[in-house]
């Protein structure tokens, strides 16, 4: 009998989601001759059914350099919290038995979810709830557990990287302190391995509060071996040891998570009361996000979108795709969720990038 997959992307995009969905489809189509439906917007494509659509490989042809996900993302739409207006006031309603409805309806025999934390925590109510699933680990962050990194990740290290090498032509040029703020939610990668490929100076992460006096003698004694310039990279969840992350909006019922961003222009203040240095911010913000996947995150996606496949044809529903020491391979969904992967303070990457004259402010 012909299976009918379903795929959807939940959660913020991130570049690589198009060769994921690409493979899914060539391996559904091609070896198996079962068909996959598409579904749009997260888990809200499911709650209406001129979002789902038949994929073809015609469908798929030309996605794997395009950024962003053919099929559209929310970072809202939790069904087992979904907001709906009754008498001019919002209330947030278990509607997840309609979701599973629907997919019954559709014909759907097993569902292929791609996201982060958020996607995947609502992917494993839906599998307790009997909801045949296989996950795909998908963030920029790269602070998924039980796997070495997510597609995506390499992409935005490659656009911190060149935004680094950038900035350190001016800095250079005009004797100042330049501060890049680079996405990762509550992880430092991305300012961490960014900030090591790109020769920072002082790189900021939420694992390790900074002092404000070391990062300002980290400047200084640069000053005075002749380096009249400092490139810091600040993670936007990372904040000073006796204060709190800077924060643009706080978490709300329809936005479960606290949107960050600020901490550069908070350390440009802080650096500029205490030296006598022209200081300037650089917020990379959602560039890291877009733009055409690496050759890296292509062929992660692509082995992920393969894997995904797989598991659904020997039944290994509840587990997430995955890479481990070059390896894919694939781990039950909630050892994914359970706690978010963050760089270890005492660490082999934080010790070279410390070996290497890198000051965390510490
Ligand atoms: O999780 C990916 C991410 O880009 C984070 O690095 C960032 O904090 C957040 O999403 C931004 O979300 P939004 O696009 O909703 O502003």
């Amino acid at each position: 009998m012909t299976k009918r997959i379903g795929i959807l992307t939940g959660g913020g995009d991130c570049p690589g989601l198009n060769a994921v969905i690409r493979g899914v489809v060539k391996g559904a189509v091609l070896k198996r001759g079962w068909e996959v439906v598409g579904i749009e917007d997260g888990f809200d494509g499911l709650l209406a059914p001129e979002k789902c659509r038949l994929l073809s490989l015609e469908d798929v042809r030309g996605i794997l350099p395009r950024g962003g996900t053919i099929l559209g993302t929310t970072n809202r739409g939790n069904p087992f919290s979904y907001p709906v207006v009754k008498n001019g006031k919002t209330e947030f309603i278990d509607i997840s038995a309609q979701v599973v409805a629907n997919l019954g309806q559709l014909g759907i025999d097993a569902l292929i979810v791609v996201g982060g934390d958020g996607s995947l925590k609502i992917a494993l109510e839906l599998v307790n709830k009997g909801v045949n699933i296989v996950a795909v680990p998908k963030t920029i962050d790269n602070d998924l557990m039980e796997t070495d990194v997510t597609f995506g990740y390499n992409t935005a290290l490659e656009t911190a990287t060149d935004a680094l090498d950038k900035l350190h032509t001016t800095a250079e040029s005009h004797h100042r302190v330049m501060i890049l703020e680079v996405m990762g939610r509550y992880a430092g990668w991305i300012a961490l391995e960014s900030g090591i490929a790109g020769g920072a100076d002082i790189i900021l992460i939420p694992e390790i509060p900074y002092d404000i006096k070391q990062i300002c003698s980290a400047v200084e004694n640069r000053r005075q071996k002749g380096r009249h310039f400092s490139i810091v990279v600040a993670a936007e969840g990372a904040y000073p040891l006796a204060g709190s992350r800077v924060v643009q909006a706080a978490a709300s019922e329809t936005h479960s998570l606290e949107r960050l961003g600020g901490i550069g222009e908070h350390v440009a203040r802080e650096i500029t009361g205490c030296l006598d240095m022209d200081v300037r911010v650089t917020v990379l913000g959602h560039l890291q996000r877009g733009g055409s996947p690496s050759t890296f995150d292509r062929c992660l996606g692509s082995r992920f979108g393969i894997k995904a496949i797989e598991l659904v044809e020997e039944e290994g529903f509840g587990k997430m795709v995955c890479l481990k020491g070059g390896e894919i391979g694939a781990v039950p969904i909630e050892k994914a969720v359970m706690a978010q992967k963050l760089v270890d303070p005492a660490g082999e990457m934080v010790r070279c990038a410390e070996e290497l004259g890198i000051t965390f402010g510490r």
